[in-house]
């Protein structure tokens, strides 16, 4: 087990707290996927997976992890004015990644996985993006979900155990 102090300081920062919660309001009566703290979990622990068969990173857990737990943090945003929660989002968590103590060029590794988090996995994208991207799709039970076939996400593939 590696200790991750930096993701444990984002989680516990006043901005994060209140970003959540924005979310969690936003989303109360979502039908499909929700965006909370377990999807973050779930897509960091996949990501940090996925990095790590691929052989290919030199990114650390900790910039995986706070990648992770904070690239939907601006979703409530989307809601409100339909602003892209990637974008809107990268720019958004900079202060909390600064404050928990990540180094300008880690920030600068974060907030371009974060932006492009939601591009095709099998395009250009940086290592922590692909994966983000990759994880994001992952990190869903689609199998079992009551929404699946209003679900713009949803096609049979998803129903299949992908390792
Ligand atoms: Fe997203
Ligand atoms: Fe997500």
């Amino acid at each position: 087990m590696v200790s991750v102090p930096r993701v444990n300081r984002i989680i516990e920062n006043p901005l994060f707290i209140e970003y959540s919660h924005k979310n969690n309001q936003a989303e109360q009566k979502r039908a499909f996927c929700k965006h909370g703290f377990d999807h973050g979990l779930a897509v960091a622990r996949i990501a940090y997976i996925y990095l790590l068969e691929d052989k290919n990173t030199s990114l650390s857990k900790e910039v995986v992890y706070a990648a992770a737990v904070l690239h939907d943090l601006g979703r409530w945003r989307e809601y409100e004015t339909g602003e892209d929660h990637a974008l809107f989002g990268a720019d958004l968590i900079k202060p909390i990644l600064r404050e928990s103590g990540f180094t300008p060029g880690e920030v600068e590794v974060i907030t371009q996985g974060i932006r492009e988090h939601r591009l095709d996995p099998e395009g250009e994208l940086s290592p922590l993006g692909r994966a983000l991207a990759y994880a994001d799709d992952w990190a869903r039970d689609c199998r079992s979900c009551r929404s699946q076939v209003d679900c713009y996400k949803y096609s049979g593939e998803m129903d299949e155990i992908k390792s």
